[in-house]
């Protein structure tokens, strides 16, 4: 039960269930509408088998260790970016970086964090932080949160493209979701109107110009975030950028678009090798990480997993759950015949239909 020692990250969600009010919970969890997409991206991984090959090599011991836009990272998962995480830990975005740092995995801070980001980037000097960035239509505002990520150390920003306007959660609505009154969106300048977990109501209007644009304004790597077709993943690398995340924000925005394992296979082939590629959404298990590398992701990150790794026990709990990813996907990558990431090959990963003749 729920309040026995955790050992995957389902038990790690269901103690955080007990331990989170309603309100928070259901904020959290919830995804867009009917929640087609929110399903789907976690039953679209058990789509997949995995075809091991034995006694190749020797897998005694394993290295997961690859580079994130050419900066090493101990192990391919990292933490996606998510708004007020204060909400489920009073430690929120600190306690993260911290965990992440402490693993050598890469934290990404979102632009609605309910801690400054210099303060963050002050406590954990060492961790490898991106910034996930919203382009406001006060255009100071956006620059300003660009130079100060530059400036406090974020080696990366991370350009949210699927949430013009957030799309419609039924649970917030039900629940009348407030963020509770001594939490605030903390690197937000003229933030008038307190986070009711919408947002867009501030955003510029973007287009993929306005990436090249990006592009000459910092010297940082642009990873656009939100990518589900082979066609925008082409307008992305002439754009300029440096990677490409594949994610349809946790289902939370249009309902009906695919899981995003599902559109991985047909980014990687759009893009051509020509800038790197990410996943996220659903990723709950060693095998889930092993899956989307065989298809040609070169990390992932985990959104939902965090949060309630934090509701769960703060920094020991995110850490337990990125260490809990680790070392299922070690022993996935044991059982598979491969001793490091570049062993995972494409032939290691078919879709069930394969099986269902
Ligand atoms: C998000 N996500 C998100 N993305 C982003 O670019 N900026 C943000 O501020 C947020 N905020 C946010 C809040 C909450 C509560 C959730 C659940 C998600 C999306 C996030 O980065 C990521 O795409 C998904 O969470 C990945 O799916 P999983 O791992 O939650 O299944």
């Amino acid at each position: 039960d729920g309040d026995s020692i955790p050992v995957c990250l389902d038990d790690v969600e269901a103690i955080a269930l007990k331990k989170m009010s309603k309100n928070a919970y259901d904020h959290y969890r919830s995804g867009a509408d009917d929640q087609q997409t929110l399903g789907d991206n976690r039953a679209a991984f058990k789509r997949y088998r995995l075809r091991p090959m034995f006694l190749r090599q020797d897998v005694s011991t394993r290295d997961l260790a690859t580079t994130i836009q050419g900066v090493p990272v101990d192990f391919p998962v990292g933490i996606a970016p998510t708004a007020v995480q204060r909400m489920a830990h009073p430690d929120g975005e600190v306690a993260t970086a911290r965990a992440a740092a402490s693993v050598r995995s890469c934290m990404i801070f979102s632009t609605y964090a309910t801690s400054r980001m210099e303060a963050v980037a002050a406590d954990t000097p060492d961790g490898l932080r991106w910034f996930q960035l919203y382009v406001f239509k006060n255009q100071k505002q956006t620059e300003d949160l660009i130079r100060r990520a530059e400036q406090s150390g974020y080696r990366a920003l991370v350009l949210t493209i699927d949430c013009y306007h957030s799309g419609t959660k039924r649970a917030d609505i039900r629940n009348k979701f407030t963020l509770p009154k001594h939490l605030r969106t903390e690197n937000l300048s003229d933030d008038g109107k307190p986070y009711d977990g919408v947002c867009g109501l501030g955003f510029a209007p973007l287009l993929w110009s306005d990436v090249k644009k990006l592009k000459s304004f910092t010297k940082l790597p642009v990873v656009v975030k939100g990518v589900l077709t082979g066609e925008d993943a082409v307008r992305a690398v002439e754009s300029g950028v440096d990677g490409i995340m594949v994610s349809n924000h946790g289902g939370r925005q249009l309902d009906g678009v695919p899981a995003s394992i599902d559109v991985l296979s047909e980014v990687v082939q759009a893009v051509q090798g020509r800038c790197e590629v990410y996943l996220d959404g659903g990723v709950r298990s060693g095998t889930d990480v092993l899956k989307a590398l065989a298809l040609g992701a070169r990390a992932v990150f985990i959104g939902r997993p965090a949060l309630y790794g934090l509701a769960y026990n703060g920094e020991a709990g995110v850490k337990l759950v990125l260490q809990m990813l680790r070392d299922e996907l070690s022993l996935a990558m044991a059982l598979a015949g491969c001793a490091n990431i570049g062993d995972i090959q494409r032939s290691l990963v078919v879709h069930e239909s394969r099986y269902l003749q």
